[in-house]
């Protein structure tokens, strides 16, 4: 497979312009933590309405990555990324001219549609274009276009604090991105699989001569029809019982990043400041955009060594790091005094932040894309990020009402529990993926292996035959 300078500079282009997708998913959630500072004084809301404004993302992403397995495939990835940035700019018009919340939940209800077709759909395109053997390294540059877009929507947040309304400018910079990623996606190739998925693979050879910057794509292409022949399973199949243990693992790993808590430090740190005594908003909001540095740097952390030291080891240390994190702030917030009590809260939830972004961030997305056997990978992979948005909608949406009704000290003994439980379930079940073909990982799960194992064992002359069309690969 050629890899030549220019085909490896136009590979780069497409992922990058495909990953805008990405930085929007995280600018879009992370603008609303300081946003929501303004609109509150706007508005006089509920609590219940505040994290209705932040849920509503998060409800309309659940419902988009639904959605997105059966619309990838019906209209092509190409012409959904054009939609999902159509949805994008609609959703960002109508939140930044609102003169009612009301119309703040429907524009966020459209951005969050496009965020959750955006998280299934971007990968899955960049996956498809990308030649194999960078594919690990440009599903976990997905991540980090999230951080980016998280640390741009911080950096936003904290030029806009001092300007009366701020909060619509906050939201409408947003459309930049979108449009650009509108922009970008007309000029971009339809994906060469599905064009070979949907018979026209005269137009899928010219795409891929284009891409590898090379005449000779046969060996390619061969690849491609073969890995096809696969029969793509349905929603009954990814029940069958050699392949629920994955999908509970699938299921659980989105449970798992959403319950450790990340996202009330992403969407409402600038409140948990406050709680912990820093009054003046810009100084929180600067606080916040600290957190939003750190979860950059540690992610590029995580791409350099996933691959070197291995998933478990940064996972588990990981975990452990945000147990003890979120077990600080928690006393933090019972017995430390006033003067201290913010620092010693800066210095946790930075910990946790660092601790976060460097194992659970960027391995939920990694592991969701290596464990699902070929003919039920598109379904089972919507059913683990339906479970990560899900989580993600049920954590948020309570978030400010348990503060409200436990208390910080409680509440984030709370997630320090669920995170300390999480690390039990990862220590048991989450299998070392490192260097291991998928076609070794669907064999060992075949042989019905425990979870912690599938990543291990090679493949012997036997197991060969457990996968159907893997020969002749
Ligand atoms: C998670 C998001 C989170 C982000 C933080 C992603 O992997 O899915 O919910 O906000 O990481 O960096």
């Amino acid at each position: 497979m050629a890899t030549s300078g220019s085909s490896r500079r136009y590979v780069y282009v497409v992922s990058a312009i495909a990953a805008i997708a990405g930085l929007l998913f995280g600018f879009d959630t992370g603008i609303i933590s300081g946003a929501l500072l303004f609109i509150k004084q706007q508005f006089t809301i509920t609590t219940v309405m505040q994290e209705l404004i932040v849920s509503s993302v998060l409800f309309g992403a659940m419902i988009g990555s639904l959605l997105s397995g059966r619309l990838t495939d019906h209209f092509g990835r190409k012409r959904l990324m054009l939609v999902i940035s159509v949805l994008f700019i609609l959703g960002t018009v109508i939140a930044t001219s609102a003169h009612h919340v009301q119309s703040i939940l429907i524009g966020r209800l459209f951005i969050g549609l496009a965020i959750g077709m955006g998280s299934y759909t971007a990968p899955l395109y960049i996956a498809e274009v990308a030649p194999r053997e960078w594919r690990g390294g440009l599903v976990s540059l997905n991540q980090l276009a999230i951080t980016i877009g998280i640390l741009s929507s911080y950096l936003i947040n904290y030029a806009f604090t001092n300007y009366h309304g701020s909060w619509r400018f906050m939201f409408g910079i947003g459309i930049i991105p979108a449009v650009l990623l509108s922009i970008g996606m007309l000029f971009l190739p339809e994906s060469p699989r599905w064009l070979v998925a949907n018979n026209r693979t005269l137009e899928a050879r010219k795409i891929l001569m284009y891409l590898r910057q090379t005449r000779d794509v046969k060996q390619e292409l061969a690849e491609i029809k073969n890995s096809l022949q696969v029969k793509q399973a349905g929603f009954k199949e990814i029940f069958l019982p050699w392949i629920r243990p994955v999908l509970f693992l699938g299921a659980m790993m989105g449970l798992i990043q959403q319950v450790s808590g990340i996202n009330t430090i992403i969407y409402y740190a600038p409140s948990i400041f406050e709680l912990a005594g820093f009054h003046d908003t810009s100084s929180t909001i600067l606080a916040t955009v600290g957190i939003g540095v750190v979860n950059v740097l540690a992610t590029i952390f995580a791409i350099k060594y996933l691959d070197k030291w291995g998933r478990r080891p940064l996972l588990l240390v990981g975990l452990t790091g945000m147990t003890l994190s979120l077990l600080g702030l928690s006393i933090a917030f019972h017995h430390t005094d006033a003067s201290t009590l913010r620092y010693v809260a800066i210095g946790c939830t930075f910990f946790y932040i660092i601790c976060f972004a460097f194992s659970l961030g960027a391995i939920l997305w990694l592991v969701v894309s290596e464990i699902f056997p070929l003919a039920v990978r598109a379904t089972a992979m919507g059913v683990a990020v339906f479970s990560c948005w899900f989580w993600n909608f049920m954590v948020s949406s309570t978030f400010l009402s348990l503060l409200k009704a436990l208390g910080p000290t409680n509440t984030f003994f709370l997630y320090a529990a669920l995170c300390f439980f999480s690390l039990i379930f990862c220590y048991y079940k989450v299998p070392e993926t490192k260097g291991v073909s998928l076609e070794q990982i669907e064999i060992n799960i075949r042989k019905r292996l425990p979870l912690r194992y599938i990543g291990q064992q090679p493949i012997t002359e036997g197991d060969r035959k457990l996968v159907p069309g893997f020969e002749q690969v």
